[in-house]
């Protein structure tokens, strides 16, 4: 059995390949670009522990793992425009280091690239995969669609954005581990257990997300720090601070969130700090990550082969980048 730092160092040995043809260069190149400067790629190494958590890797996981991350990669470019974010992994987004049309063609030949590879796996398996993977697509562009909308409201109830990163976020993770556990020939139940399991970590590792768009350091974060506080993204860490600031708070809230002023990003995070933002972030999070690991110890099968998840897990919700 091989570790998760294991599976982690092999599936980048695999993809750290040419992705696309030579031409024209001023599509491929961006995408060879974008897909070289890095990113943690848990997708494809939660796939490929899927499988592991019930028999040997099957060479078709890395199929579908490259799949996977490519698919993870087009929401990405795809996000960075609809965000208007300019750094990712360190390095300039697509659309700022090329142009708005070539992040889109980008963002859309991942996608297809991603089909490729789906359709070379194994006939038994590949209708309950591909009807997985459509439905984790559509259900990303819905949570998408709800980010922008929840970004435009005045008020979302905590209830709402679960549901939006649940969408946008989770089901990806969740879908990542159930395929791997289908090829690993896992039962239904454990199938579902494990869909479960990613589900929840999921959620945690969005609180994560939006935890370090506000309080990450720049250096090794590689986003833009604050850039949620800029769009007034609806984070959990907003929702907290509209739930318990006072009347003044609430007020200074909404003028800082009306208008775009140099510093609105600095005063945010004033108020968050005031109301006690990062300790309430910590404790949601935990209660996800336990959440997660009852599903996980639900699972009919021996517990040392569920150490690498345990593992993943910790390291998803420790990360700083
Ligand atoms: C970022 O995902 C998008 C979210 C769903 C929060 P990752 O944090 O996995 O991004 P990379 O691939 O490691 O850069
Ligand atoms: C993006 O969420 C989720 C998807 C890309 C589907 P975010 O917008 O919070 O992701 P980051 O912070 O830009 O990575
Ligand atoms: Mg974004
Ligand atoms: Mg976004
Ligand atoms: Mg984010």
């Amino acid at each position: 059995m091989l570790s998760f730092q294991e599976l982690s160092t092999e599936f980048n040995k695999q993809f750290d390949t040419q992705h696309f043809p030579a031409t024209p260069n001023t599509l491929y190149a961006p995408g060879e670009y974008f897909l070289t400067i890095g990113g943690k790629r848990i997708r494809p190494v939660m796939c490929l522990l899927g499988n592991e958590l019930f028999a040997n890797i099957h060479p078709d996981a890395y199929v579908v793992a490259r799949a996977i991350e490519l698919f993870h990669n087009f929401t990405l470019v795809h996000d960075d425009m609809m965000d208007e974010a300019s750094l990712r992994r360190g390095m300039p987004t697509v659309h700022t280091k090329y142009d708005a049309n070539t992040a889109l063609l980008v963002g859309d030949v991942m996608l297809i690239r991603a089909y490729e590879f789906l359709q070379n796996i194994q006939p038994s398996y590949l209708p309950k995969i591909l009807k997985i993977f459509n439905r984790t697509a559509r259900e990303v562009c819905e949570g998408q669609q709800l980010d922008m909308d929840y970004a435009k409201m005045k008020s979302v109830s905590l209830e709402q954005y679960i549901h939006m990163i649940t969408l946008k976020t989770s089901v990806l993770l969740a879908a990542s581990l159930e395929i791997g556990s289908i090829i690993g020939g896992a039962s239904e139940n454990n199938c579902n257990l494990l869909y479960e399991f990613g589900k929840k970590i999921g959620i945690a590792f969005q609180i994560q997300d939006d935890y370090l768009d506000a309080y990450g350091d720049a250096a090794s974060f590689g986003k833009e720090v604050g850039g949620d506080i800029k769009q007034n993204k609806k984070t959990f860490l907003l929702l907290h601070v509209m739930a318990v600031a006072d009347e003044s708070q609430l007020k200074a809230l909404d003028v800082l969130l009306e208008n775009n002023d140099a510093d609105k990003v600095e005063k945010v995070l004033a108020i968050y700090n005031e109301c006690g933002v990062p300790a309430w972030a910590n404790n949601l999070k935990a209660k996800y990550m336990e959440e997660a690991f009852a599903h996980l110890e639900e699972i009919a099968v021996v517990s040392n082969r569920k150490k690498p998840l345990i593992d993943l897990a910790n390291y998803l919700m420790n990360r700083n980048k």
